[in-house]
């Protein structure tokens, strides 16, 4: 089946792993509207999307962690482009540190962008996406909300609690054109991985079955596959894309 020229919205498009999302999701034709954090980085990223040809891309600014901004956010999406039909919730950061030493700064931080941003992003699109008796949602979570992590019980916690939502949501919207999935990508090679200190990333490195990290390319494949039209029958599932690094 080809796919209309919809709407995707990638948050933390600008990102490691998001970047490659909103050129797969381009490729297929869609509208991609990148989120983006920081205006002048967003700015040079786009120039360097264009300059690769990928004309169909745009940015949008939206504060995820504000519930009213987002819904102003999404408002404009659908008066310039039309109502969301495909989101991508894979804007995240991490403040790595134990929890004996975590401070509730850090604690909140996590949570914030990488979990209540998420209740933020669908609960705004949602309605459109019932009317349209259409909709793909696709949340980036992570190996370690699978399996915990030392240093991340802030950044596991939320990635764990996203699952939790998509299954929820999954449910809720069964019956109504929309799936919702959660992806769970393993250490893959962005600017995100290289904070963790080298011997340490080594030391991970050499758990993974396949011996290397994976590549945003690889995990972008999978949101389109799960973004597909024809993938109507596949929600609330959990796809793991990590090497064999974890298998539950
Ligand atoms: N397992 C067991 N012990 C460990 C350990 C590990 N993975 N990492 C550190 N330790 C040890 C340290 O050697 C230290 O031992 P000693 O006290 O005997 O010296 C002790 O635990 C405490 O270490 P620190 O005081 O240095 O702890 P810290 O609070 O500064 O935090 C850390 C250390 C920043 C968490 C560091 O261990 C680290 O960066 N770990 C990697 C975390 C990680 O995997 N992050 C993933 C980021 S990428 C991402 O999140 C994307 C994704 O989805 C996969």
């Amino acid at each position: 089946m080809t796919q209309t020229a919809s709407v995707a919205w990638v948050t933390g498009g600008t990102g490691g792993i998001g970047s490659a999302i909103c050129r797969e999701l381009a490729k297929e034709g869609y509208l991609v509207v990148a989120g983006y954090h920081n205006p002048d980085k967003a700015k040079a990223w786009l120039e360097g999307q264009r300059a690769d040809g990928y004309e169909n891309i745009v940015l949008s600014g939206t504060n995820l962690i504000d519930y009213e901004d987002c819904e102003a956010g999404v408002r404009e999406i659908r008066e310039k482009y039309g109502p969301v039909s495909v989101l991508v919730n894979c804007a995240g950061i991490t403040r790595d540190t134990t929890l004996k030493k975590m401070s509730p700064e850090q604690w909140r931080e996590v949570i914030d962008t990488n979990l209540n941003s998420v209740f933020n992003t669908c609960r705004c699109v949602i309605e459109d996406m019932l009317g349209e008796g259409y909709g793909r949602i696709v949340n980036i979570s992570s190996i370690n909300g699978r399996k915990g992590q030392f240093g991340q019980a802030n950044y596991a916690a939320a990635k764990a609690g996203m699952h939790g939502l998509t299954m929820s949501l999954a449910l809720e919207t069964a019956t109504k054109g929309i799936t919702v999935n959660t992806l769970s990508p393993g250490y893959i090679a962005t600017d995100m991985i290289m904070k963790i200190p080298e011997k340490i990333r080594e030391s991970i490195r050499e758990t993974i079955p396949v011996k290397r990290y994976g590549t945003p390319e690889e995990v972008a494949r999978a949101v389109a596959f799960l973004a597909h039209r024809d993938s109507g029958y596949i929600t609330g599932a959990n796809l793991d894309i990590n090497g064999g690094q974890f298998m539950g």
